[in-house]
């Protein structure tokens, strides 16, 4: 573990993509009113938000999506990598964040940039970064799916507790510059939901271009998007005989992999950490 993750604030980030220097730069960067964050915990929506939003933002025009990796065209701010992007980006920027709410830059909360949060049933979380683990050569071995689930409830995870990420982001004084929406709501209605986003982003479209981004953005399609699928990405980083990244995009593959007991253990933990957060638990 020590050689693959380095701690920031006590959260393990995979060394692959993070260094001292780019957390460093991450809380120094300056947010511009214009800017909008996607935030989310891992596993719960990332790439198909990378895909969604600069689609809503250009009026349904392909042509980036299909020529721009996910990871370019959207940036991670935490990542070694932000700084080889974010000049490329044109007004308004969007990127991406794993950070829970404190641990964003300062001038975020200062500025009036939107945010964008994206949040999963956690058992879906848990199930879906169970297979990356498997497949990404920097992160370590899951184990069986049961210890994996006692890391995940310890928080013993990328940036740390699903909860504690959820909490943070639920209790903050951003007011209407922040937008909810889960990754059920988009597999239930992903027509509806970017409406819903293209409103909170103050921005229009045509039927015809709203039918389009709909269409491009289903499992199926973005599937098989090279610069959204993580093909670009060569096999020993992440191997494709062991699974894939757009791995299964559904609700509710959980109940292929919990056994009656682990689901009452999940629940117990999960419940009690959100008691009086104000979030209850739509899921199941
Ligand atoms: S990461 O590593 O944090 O960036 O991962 P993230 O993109 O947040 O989550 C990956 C899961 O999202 C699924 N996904 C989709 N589902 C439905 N429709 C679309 N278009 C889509 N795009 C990505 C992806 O398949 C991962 O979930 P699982 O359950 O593993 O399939």
């Amino acid at each position: 573990t020590q050689d693959l993750y380095l701690f920031f604030h006590g959260l393990p980030l995979p060394k692959i993509v993070h260094s001292e220097e780019s957390l460093e730069d991450f809380r120094k960067f300056k947010v511009q009113n214009d800017d909008i964050f996607v935030i989310s915990y891992p596993k719960s929506g990332t790439t198909w938000m990378q895909e969604i939003i600069p689609l809503l933002l250009n009026g349904g025009d392909l042509t980036p999506v299909e020529s721009i990796p996910n990871w370019e065209r959207v940036p991670w701010l935490e990542e070694t990598r932000a700084v080889l992007f974010l000049d490329k980006l044109s007004a308004p920027r969007t990127m991406v964040s794993h950070m829970p709410y404190p641990l964003m830059p300062p001038t975020f909360s200062s500025s009036k940039a939107k945010a964008i949060y994206i949040a999963r049933n956690p058992k879906d979380v848990l199930v879906s970064s169970f297979y990356f683990h498997q497949m990404a050569s920097f992160l370590d071995d899951p184990g069986t799916f049961e210890e994996f689930m006692d890391k995940f409830l310890a928080g013993q995870v990328l940036f740390g507790k699903w909860t504690d990420h959820v909490k943070s982001w639920r209790n903050t004084d951003l007011g209407d510059r922040i937008f909810y929406i889960t990754y059920e709501e988009l597999i239930q209605d992903l027509r509806g939901a970017l409406e819903r986003m293209l409103r909170f982003l103050g921005r229009q479209m045509s039927e015809e271009a709203l039918d389009r981004v709909t269409e491009h953005c289903l499992f199926k399609n973005m599937k098989k998007n090279n610069m959204s699928n993580y093909s670009l990405v060569p096999q020993e980083v992440m191997d494709s005989s062991k699974s894939h990244f757009l791995r299964k995009g559904i609700a509710g593959d959980w109940k292929n992999h919990f056994s009656p007991e682990l689901e009452d253990k999940f629940n117990a933990v999960i419940q009690k950490e959100l008691e009086g957060s104000g979030i209850n638990f739509p899921w199941d």
